[in-house]
């Protein structure tokens, strides 16, 4: 692999990345699907903005925000109407588009909108887009794209780490190669799969490699497939394992007031149709949470104490200067008002080691 880190570590100056104020335009999870039955409404906060979501009598979702235009009663406590909610202080009801449809003591109803958001769900999870229109489909384990899957929630916790720092965790060479001694030199194949995904690949061989793939290796001598597929710079898709089994973990996360990250593990797998496939879905779904137990808690006391600063890059740091730079190219957005930045005046005179750190 030709590797040049000095010329890839020239980007322009801190635009998201590790941002406590910032967050990349995307699909953010919200909750799992199974929390949000028909005619059910329930209150989210995703990256400080406060909405509802809703299930229509047909099934439809629908997201808008949480309160409402006429004197600011908060819609939880609305009431679904087909794909309407209707507002439970004064009557008034809004239809799936956020219109204002009716106003029980006017004859028309005032040309008045509710800031409606792109909402669906995949996964087991019920997903949010930050913006007007979605941008990209759902995220998506890359090798499974067009097939059908199986999947399974983990439990969902709090780190008090940033999430693009958490994401950093799955590509810091540096790591693996310090913490397993007798290990080649590990680097990865980068490949950016569109505006909001990146991906990181390596194939290990037997006699190199991370101490956890040494786990997998007691049960497999064949070489490992690894890889991390990135979405916004919060999302990352895990996929580990020999050519004949593959478990992929989507670690979902998203920012929290303080630099702390909501983290929301999924599990998925190629769908096997049948009764024995269904077996066989439970069965590798099972063996995928066991092994993000085990990722999970590898890496728990780092993330605790980060505190990051990225001051000196090196050769083996290429991945994570890559990642930065791919995340600092995607549209920003400010925390709660999910409205763009200001841009900044021109850096004057600012070196490399300016772009790394914490805001
Ligand atoms: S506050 Fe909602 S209808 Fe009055």
């Amino acid at each position: 692999m030709d590797v040049n880190y000095q010329s890839e570590n020239s980007y322009p100056r801190q635009k998201v990345f590790n941002h406590s104020q910032r967050f990349i335009e995307g699909w953010y999870w919200a909750i799992p699907s199974r929390m949000l039955k028909k005619g059910e409404i329930k209150t989210v906060e995703i990256v400080g903005r406060e909405l509802i979501i809703y299930r229509s009598t047909d099934g439809q979702l629908i997201c808008c925000d949480a309160y409402c235009p006429h004197l600011g009663a908060h819609l939880h406590q609305g009431i679904v109407e087909d794909s309407s909610i209707r507002c439970s202080s004064h009557g008034w009801k809004f239809n799936a588009e956020g219109i204002c449809i009716e106003i029980p003591c006017l004859d028309e109803p005032l040309p008045l909108k509710i800031k409606t958001w792109p909402i669906d769900e995949k996964y087991g999870i019920i997903w949010i887009w930050t913006g007007k229109i979605a941008q990209q489909p759902l995220p998506y384990v890359p090798e499974l794209e067009l097939q059908a899957c199986a999947s399974s929630l983990g439990k969902s916790f709090v780190k008090n780490c940033h999430p693009n720092v958490v994401m950093i965790n799955a590509i810091d060479v540096h790591h693996f190669n310090t913490v397993n001694p007798w290990s080649r030199e590990i680097l990865f194949d980068k490949q950016e799969l569109n505006y909001n995904a990146i991906k990181f690949d390596r194939t290990i061989q037997p006699g190199e490699g991370f101490w956890w793939i040494n786990w997998i290796r007691w049960f497999c001598k064949h070489n490992i497939h690894y890889s991390i597929c990135y979405w916004y710079g919060c999302i990352g898709i895990v996929t580990i394992g020999p050519d004949f089994l593959h478990l992929h973990i989507m670690f979902a996360l998203r920012l929290l007031e303080g630099k702390k990250a909501d983290i929301q593990p999924i599990f998925i797998t190629k769908k096997y149709s049948g009764i024995f496939g269904s077996i066989v879905n439970k069965l590798i779904l099972l063996l995928t949470k066991f092994l993000s137990i085990f990722l999970i808690k590898g890496k728990r006391r780092i993330l605790r104490q980060i505190s990051f600063n990225f001051q000196t890059p090196t050769r083996a740091d290429l991945s994570v200067i890559q990642f930065v730079q791919h995340i600092n190219k995607q549209k920003a957005l400010n925390w709660r008002t999910w409205q763009e930045p200001i841009p900044p005046p021109p850096p004057t005179g600012a070196n490399n080691r300016d772009v790394l750190t914490n805001d």
